[in-house]
C-alpha cells in the first residue's frame, strides 16, 4: 500500500478558497490540528473564512463534524441505564428552555447529559445564567457529571478542557473572525459536541427570524435539515424543530432574571408574558421523552411534561440537580431580594401604538451591552444585569407606558441599550400578525429529500 502524501495546511486553504471540495482526510488534518495546536491560528482563521464563503458540502460538513466529535475524549452514557437524550438551540435571546426541559424529561424517564455553552455573539448562554446561582458549578469533570446524572437524571455542564477541544478553538476564532453564520461551520460545532455526549437522540430547536444567527427561513431550514441528516449519518435520532426568534422568548433576557422566571413556571405560574417560554418548553420536552421511548408520540410526551410541570415534580428534580453540583437554592426564596443590578431604568413607550417588530439581534446586543456578556472571551459576566420586557410583540401600549425594565452593571452602561432597544422595537398603528412559534419539523424521513431540493 503506498503511504499517502502528507498535506499541507497552505494547499487546503488555497483549495477551499478557489470552491474545490476537501475529502475526509484533509478535513481531520484541519480539525487535528487545530485541537493539538500544530497549525497556527492565522491558517485556521484563513481557511475558517474560506469555508464560510464558499460553503462546505454535506461530506465535508460530516466529515468536519466526525473530526471534530473525535478530536478528544467522550462521554459514554452506557451506565445511567436510560435513553440519553438532550436538546440544544442553535441561539438566542432570552432563550431558557434547557431550565424547564432537563428536569421535565428527567423526571419522565429520559437521562439529559446536557453540556451547554456560552454568550456567543448576541446570544446569551446557558452556563452564564446557571453561575448566577451562589456555588453552582458548571465545570464537571466526566466523572462527576456522570454522578449527578444517575442522582438526578439531569445535568447541566460546561464542555471539559479535553471533550472536542477541536471546537473550542474554532468556536472562539470564529467568534472573533466574523465566521459563525455558516451553516456547515455551526453544524459541526454543534454536533460534535453533542455527539461526543454519546447521545441516543437529540432535539434541535433551531431558531429562524430576526435574533437568530440565520435569519432567513430557507437558510434555518437547510441549517435544520443539515444537522437532522449530519447526526442521523453518526447513528444519533435527531428531530429540529425550526421555532420564531423574532422576539426575545419569555419576558426575560439576561443571567439571573432568566432563571427567575423559569423558576416561576416550574412553580406552576402561568404568566401571559411567559406563555411562549411554557408552550416551546413543553413542546421539546415532549418529543425528548418521545424519543427517549417513554411515550409513544411527542403529543404524548407534552402531557407527561405538562403533568410534571403542574405537579412540581420538575421543580424538585430541577432544585436537587443545582444542589448536586454545589448550587444554593435558597437564592430561589426571595428571588427579587437576591437581585440587586447596578443600576435600573425603565424604557416607556414613545407613542402609542402596537408592538410590531422586534429586531431581537439588536435587543440581545443591548442584553450583553448591559452587562450580562462579555466584549472579549474570558470576561466575567454580570449575573444581575439584562433586560425584562413588560410588553412583546403584538402589544397595544399607550405613549408613556413602561415597555420595558433594563437593569445594568451601572448607569454608565444605560445609554447604549437603551438606544439600541428604540432602533429595534417598531411600535406602529396597525397590530402585527401572528407568528406560529414552531414552523417546519424536520426528521430523517424528509431531511434529506429537503437537502436535495434545497438552491444553495
Ligand atoms: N452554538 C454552537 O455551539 N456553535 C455554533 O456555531 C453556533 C451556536
Amino acid at each position: 500500500m503506498s503511504t499517502p502524501a502528507p498535506l499541507h495546511t497552505i494547499d487546503l486553504i488555497r483549495k477551499k478558497r478557489d470552491g474545490l471540495t476537501l475529502d475526509d482526510r484533509e478535513i481531520a488534518f484541519l480539525a487535528n490540528g487545530a485541537a493539538d495546536g500544530s497549525i497556527p491560528i492565522e491558517q485556521l482563521a484563513a481557511w475558517l473564512m474560506a469555508a464560510w464563503i464558499r460553503g462546505l458540502s454535506l461530506g465535508e460538513t460530516r466529515a468536519l463534524t466526525i473530526a471534530m466529535r473525535d478530536s478528544g475524549e467522550k462521554f459514554s452514557p452506557a451506565r445511567l441505564g436510560k435513553v440519553a437524550v438532550d436538546k440544544h438551540s442553535t441561539g438566542g435571546v432570552g432563550d431558557k428552555t434547557s431550565f424547564l426541559i432537563a428536569p421535565l424529561a428527567a423526571v419522565c424517564g429520559v437521562a439529559v447529559p446536557m453540556i451547554s455553552g456560552r454568550a456567543l455573539g448576541h446570544t446569551g448562554g446557558t452556563l452564564d445564567k446557571l453561575e448566577s446561582i451562589p456555588g453552582y458549578r458548571t465545570a464537571l469533570t466526566l466523572s462527576e457529571f456522570e454522578t449527578v446524572l444517575l442522582k438526578c437524571g439531569a445535568s447541566i455542564v460546561s464542555q471539559t478542557p479535553s471533550l472536542v477541544p477541536a471546537d473550542r478553538v474554532f468556536y472562539a476564532l470564529r467568534d472573533r473572525t466574523g465566521t459563525v453564520e455558516s451553516p456547515g461551520l455551526i453544524c459541526a460545532s454543534i454536533l460534535s459536541k453533542k455527539l461526543a455526549a454519546g447521545l441516543d437522540a437529540l432535539v434541535l430547536d433551531v431558531k429562524t427570524g430576526s435574533g437568530a444567527f440565520l435569519r432567513k427561513q430557507e437558510d434555518s431550514q437547510y441549517l435544520a435539515a443539515l444537522m437532522v441528516a449530519t447526526a442521523e449519518a453518526a447513528g444519533t435520532r435527531t428531530v429540529a424543530l425550526l421555532t420564531d426568534m423574532g422576539q426575545p422568548l419569555g419576558r426575560a433576557a439576561g443571567n439571573w432574571i432568566e432563571l427567575v422566571e423559569s423558576v416561576e413556571l416550574l412553580r406552576g405560574h402561568r404568566p401571559a408574558q411567559s406563555e411562549d417560554l411554557r408552550e416551546l418548553s413543553l413542546i421539546l420536552a415532549g418529543w425528548m421523552i418521545h424519543l427517549g421511548g417513554q411515550a409513544a408520540t411527542p403529543e404524548a410526551g407534552y402531557a407527561r411534561a405538562e403533568a410534571a410541570l403542574g405537579d412540581g415534580s420538575a421543580l424538585g428534580n430541577f432544585f436537587s440537580m443545582i444542589e448536586a453540583q454545589g448550587g444554593d437554592v435558597s437564592v430561589f426564596n426571595d428571588p427579587a431580594g437576591f437581585h440587586k443590578p447596578g443600576a435600573t431604568e425603565v424604557l416607556l413607550a414613545w407613542e402609542s401604538g402596537y408592538i410590531a417588530e422586534m429586531d431581537t439581534t439588536k435587543i440581545g446586543w443591548a442584553v450583553q451591552r448591559l452587562g450580562a456578556g462579555r466584549e472579549k472571551a474570558g470576561e466575567p459576566v454580570d449575573p444581575h444585569a439584562g433586560i425584562d420586557f413588560n410588553a412583546r410583540r403584538g402589544a397595544r401600549v399607550e405613549q408613556g407606558q413602561p415597555i420595558a425594565t433594563l437593569y445594568a452593571t451601572s448607569a454608565a452602561l444605560l445609554a447604549e441599550p437603551i438606544a439600541l432597544l428604540k432602533e429595534a422595537i417598531l411600535i406602529s398603528k396597525t397590530a402585527p400578525s401572528k407568528v406560529p412559534l414552531v414552523g417546519r419539523i424536520f426528521t430523517r424521513e424528509n431531511a434529506e429529500a429537503h437537502l436535495r431540493d434545497a438552491v444553495r
